[in-house]
């Protein structure tokens, strides 16, 4: 049945899971990060720590860092091992609300000598918010983590004012989030979303449509320091475009870029002909090897470093 209510995917994470994992099959935004981080955590963010923290370095104290949301790690693994070229110890406190994926991080850790014996980890298998209220805003950290997590964890003026308040001086916090820019998945034409989040709760834990252009706000009132540089990706979006429409997957991926669940399903017509129509106007079309026509959304996220 059509509903006037859309259900926010964010709402239920194993739905969330599940399109998030088919959505990987459609994109190559992990790699994406994975060549972003590859090339510019030691330019961008080692480079600077080691500049504003001399006395870690000199007395060898443990940097301490933070990451929020980290799934299975493997992209902090990899920041890690950037931030282990300068400093000869860290603390890492691993923030994480589902077991699964905190215990792959933990035996993907295990198995790895060369991270395990510099690093001292923390698991906190929380949610931030949890976080905050059970081990507190006191806590500093010298460097924060969070890849496209900001969605997820409440009011975002108020994340960011308690990450801030959180990060040490000389500090530096990496911030990742869709692009608001047009023609990128920010831009999704679900502006219904924001007055039908079906009950006050659900508005208050999600945060539809939270991309550059609120977190640029928010670093600008609270005249915090940040630098920002985008990162491109593509989306095969050739299911949503062609009479494919109709396959389950095309429902998985349209529940995940529209962060609705069954999407198809409860949308209004009206909203759902504006969502296909979004992707019929901005995606480029590309003949594949084997002949066969395909159609590419091209996204993009930017990568916020805010320094203290
Ligand atoms: C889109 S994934 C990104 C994962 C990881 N940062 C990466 O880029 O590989 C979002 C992550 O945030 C976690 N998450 C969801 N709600 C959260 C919350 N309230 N606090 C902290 N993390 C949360 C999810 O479990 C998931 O691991």
């Amino acid at each position: 049945m059509k509903s006037t209510t859309l259900q926010p995917l964010y709402a239920d994470m194993e739905l969330y899971k599940e399109r998030h994992h088919y959505f990987y099959t459609k994109t190559n935004s992990r790699e994406a990060i994975q060549v972003w981080t590859e090339k510019n955590v030691k330019l961008k963010v080692v480079n600077m720590l080691s500049k504003n923290l001399t006395n870690i370095i000199r007395m060898e104290r443990p940097l301490r860092v933070l990451g929020v949301g980290s799934s299975e790690g493997d992209l902090e693994i990899q920041q890690l091992k950037k931030l282990l070229i300068e400093f000869s110890k860290l603390d890492a406190c691993v923030c994480e609300p589902d077991k699964e994926m905190i215990s792959h991080y933990r035996d993907t850790v295990n198995r790895r000598e060369s991270v395990t014996s510099s690093v001292a980890f923390e698991w906190q298998n929380l949610t931030f918010q949890e976080y905050l209220k059970n081990v507190g805003k006191e806590k500093k950290y010298h460097f924060i983590s969070l890849v496209h997590v900001i969605y997820f964890i409440g009011d975002p003026e108020e994340a960011i004012k308690n990450l801030y308040k959180m990060l040490e001086e000389g500090g530096m916090i990496l911030l990742i989030v869709v692009t608001g820019d047009n023609g990128t998945l920010g831009s999704v034409p679900l502006s219904m979303h924001n007055s039908t989040a079906a009950t006050s709760e659900e508005a208050s834990i999600t945060n539809y449509k939270t991309d550059s252009r609120q977190i640029k706000a928010i670093l600008e009132k609270l005249e915090i320091a940040y630098t920002q540089s985008t990162l491109t990706e593509w989306i095969d979006v050739t299911l949503l475009v062609t009479d494919q429409v109709v396959m389950r997957e095309a429902s998985l991926l349209l529940d995940f870029l529209t962060l609705t669940i069954n999407f198809k399903k409860t949308a209004p017509d009206d909203v759902f002909d504006q969502v296909i129509k979004y992707f019929k106007d901005n995606a480029r079309a590309q003949r594949e090897q084997d002949g066969r026509e395909k159609f590419y959304l091209t996204n993009k996220c930017t990568v916020f470093l805010i320094t203290k």
